[in-house]
């Protein structure tokens, strides 16, 4: 695992096309045998900068989004949270988006962000954490190694295809800000 020289920081605005980036060049690599072909060839890095570059432009102060960058400073992932935008308890943060590049995945670099984000939520006052995944997808995997329940399903539409996702929860958010060891507030030299 070789990861000297990557650092975990706040995104800003000037970060949108590389997030926007990794978000479509992820959603291929990871789910093409999940989604739509069409839904995937029909993303456009330019719309995903304009969404990221509003979305940080205008973020709320309880809302997070974290990159990791590589030694030359160029992002290879991210991870976004806020307040839980679906009916759960009251203080319950969702995890938005967390996707890192094809090669740059199996580091510990997605259980730094998932630390690193719950972190900062919890110290915005979120109690608990969800996040959705696709019930097809393997990283099911990953949040279940860092502690995650699955407490619910749900079908949505993706193109022509109705597609399953579950969530996993975390009733106590400090665990989940715990999947990095010592990662104080996770932001920083990893
Ligand atoms: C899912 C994702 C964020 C995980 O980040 P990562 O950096 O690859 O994972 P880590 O190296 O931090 O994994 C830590 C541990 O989680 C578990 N894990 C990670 N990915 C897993 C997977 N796909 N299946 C099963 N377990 C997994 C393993 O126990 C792993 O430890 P190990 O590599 O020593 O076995 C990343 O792989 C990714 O971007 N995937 C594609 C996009 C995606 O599905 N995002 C989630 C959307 S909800």
């Amino acid at each position: 695992m070789i990861r000297t020289g990557y650092r975990i920081r706040a995104a800003s605005p000037v970060d949108a096309s590389a997030i926007a980036h990794v978000y479509v060049a992820t959603w291929r690599t990871s789910y093409h045998n999940l989604l739509p072909a069409a839904t995937l060839s029909n993303m456009n890095e330019m719309r995903e900068t304009l969404y990221w570059w509003t979305a940080l432009c205008s973020a709320r102060a309880s809302t997070v989004t974290l990159v990791v960058e590589n030694p030359e400073g160029r992002v290879v992932g991210f991870v976004s949270g806020g307040p839980d935008r679906g009916q759960g308890a009251a203080r319950r943060a969702e995890i938005y988006t967390l996707y890192l590049l094809q090669d740059m995945q199996r580091r510990g670099f997605g259980a730094a962000l998932l630390s690193a984000c719950a972190a900062r939520l919890a110290a915005l006052g979120f109690n608990s954490l969800v996040v959705w995944v696709l019930a097809a997808n393997s990283a099911r995997g990953f949040y279940e190694s860092f502690g995650g329940i699955a407490a619910a399903s749900k079908t949505i539409r993706v193109g022509d295809r109705r597609v399953e996702e579950v969530a996993y929860l975390w009733a106590d958010i400090r665990s989940a800000a715990q999947a990095v060891a010592d990662s104080g507030d996770g932001v920083g030299d990893i």
